[in-house]
């Protein structure tokens, strides 16, 4: 097929090349956003009367007719073709012959391909926001049904101090709330219109991008030319914010492993959500988990991808920043993929309450309550950290907890003991003792979940 550029050639492209050049493979999903892209500029250049009225209705005409077309499944991309963008405009020529050709006045594939590819993202993002809020609202649930259920909290995966399984899931809502903003900002900055750019240096005809800008939902223009022909400062900051969202999904992921453990047991996952072994008959395995966060260090590697492709290129437009768009649409396919099977596997997991308390009347966390014990009736910290490890050491030695161990057996190591220690380090008054803000208090909770709610 002659190329549009053949003008300036006297050989037809080899074949091997313009597959090499081809990116119809992976751009065609932009197929909507490039024609509804046009349809705007097709708009604009009529109204500038820099093509005919007439001819600017029936390239619009036309426009919508293919975009129903391919939605219907009644025209499909050629691969010979080098792009989306040259595709839909060969599909024009091909229904309105000369008239089609008039499209691409005032504006070059540079600007085109800067618009398609932030009109798609706007429409992305959205979806990935609304299925963020969808598992932020499932953690929520979660929580509220957990204020009551104490568990361990760890540090270095050691037992460490007395939680509620809310606080801890309100953490991770904490976490995809912040996900939630950094996508939103990406979205903020932008949403601002590349068109008219041209090929780098804008145009000598009496353009209005404005216009464009406004009748495709931007809340302006790009500025410079050159930076809207050669900006891919947004792909690198959703890919970015994506990648701090699976690093988020891929520690929670990790968390629910080891809880569906033996070991642990504090969770159960559905058997909808889990896969057996082929050989091992026992086996109910988290998959999911494990691909999250396998799939995580794939996002990374987008990430990656894009701030290295840029990191060289002279302004203004280079063709590796084609290589943007496989980047950016595995990251956020990756993480669309991964949010919608992470919240109905978080709303179908078994919660084993018992587990989680009988985990944690072990590995004497309440020995800090123990140690706050004696600070209230005196003794300096550094003094009763002391003793009380000493206490856990003799409880280790004879297999006790510290509840079992009798008050003359306490005397023995601080004339400040007295009957009252016991409820110190009650395990249910000790976790919900911890009434500062941010902690698993109920009042505390409770204020977290309102606080996310609204
Ligand atoms: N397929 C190209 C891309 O994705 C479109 C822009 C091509 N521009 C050019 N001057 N070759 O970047």
């Amino acid at each position: 097929m002659a190329k549009m550029w053949a003008g300036r050639f006297k050989k037809e492209e080899n074949k091997e090349v313009n597959d090499f050049n081809s990116s119809i493979s992976f751009d065609s999903r932009m197929y909507k956003n490039d024609i509804l892209g046009s349809i705007a500029h097709a708009t604009m250049l009529g109204n500038q009367n820099i093509i005919e009225q007439k001819d600017s209705e029936l390239i619009i005409k036309t426009l919508s007719e293919i975009l129903e077309d391919i939605d219907n499944g009644n025209l499909e991309f050629s691969n010979d073709a080098e792009d989306i963008h040259m595709f839909i405009e060969g599909e024009l020529t091909k229904r309105i012959g000369d008239i089609g050709k008039k499209l691409h006045t005032a504006r070059s594939r540079n600007d085109q391909v800067a618009l398609d590819i932030r009109l798609y993202l706007k429409e992305e993002v959205e979806t990935i926001k609304s299925l963020i809020c969808k598992l932020l609202n499932e953690i929520i649930n979660l929580a509220e049904e957990n204020k009551y259920t104490i568990m361990p909290g760890y540090t270095h995966l050691q037992r460490a101090q007395p939680i509620t399984f809310a606080n801890h899931l309100l953490a991770y809502a904490y976490m995809l709330k912040r996900d939630l903003n950094r996508f939103d900002d990406a979205l903020n900055r932008m949403n601002y219109s590349p068109l008219g750019s041209c090929a780098l240096a804008g145009t000598t005809y009496p353009i209005d991008r404005d216009f464009v800008a406004e009748r495709l939902n931007f809340k302006g223009i790009v500025k410079n030319s050159l930076d809207g022909v050669s900006d891919r400062d947004f792909c690198c900051e959703i890919a970015s914010a994506a990648s701090i969202l699976m690093m988020h999904l891929s520690r929670f992921s990790e968390e629910i492993i080891l809880w569906s453990s033996w070991e642990f047991k504090f969770i159960e996952l559905d058997d909808a959500y889990s896969t057996g072994s082929s050989i091992m008959p026992q086996k109910k395995n988290p998959d999911i988990c494990e691909l999250i966060r396998g799939k995580t260090g794939r996002v990374y590697g987008d990430l990656n991808t894009l701030l290295v492709m840029l990191k060289g290129l002279p302004l203004a437009y280079n063709k590796d920043m084609q290589e943007d768009k496989e980047a950016i649409f595995d990251a956020l396919d990756t993480v669309k993929m991964c949010l919608s099977i992470f919240t109905p596997m978080l709303k179908t997991m078994k919660i084993n309450k018992d587990n989680m308390r009988k985990a944690a009347a072990k590995g004497f966390i309440n020995a800090t309550d123990l140690a706050d014990y004696l600070v209230k009736k005196g003794m300096p910290f550094r003094d009763a950290y002391k003793i009380s490890g000493s206490i856990v050491a003799y409880s280790i030695d004879n297999d006790l907890v510290l509840e079992e161990i009798k008050l003359d057996k306490y005397k023995e190591y601080s004339q400040l003991f007295e009957n009252d220690l016991y409820d110190a380090i009650d395990l249910e008054k000790a976790t919900f003792r911890r009434t500062s803000k941010g902690a698993s208090g109920i009042e505390s909770v409770e204020a977290q979940i309102n606080d996310l709610r609204s």
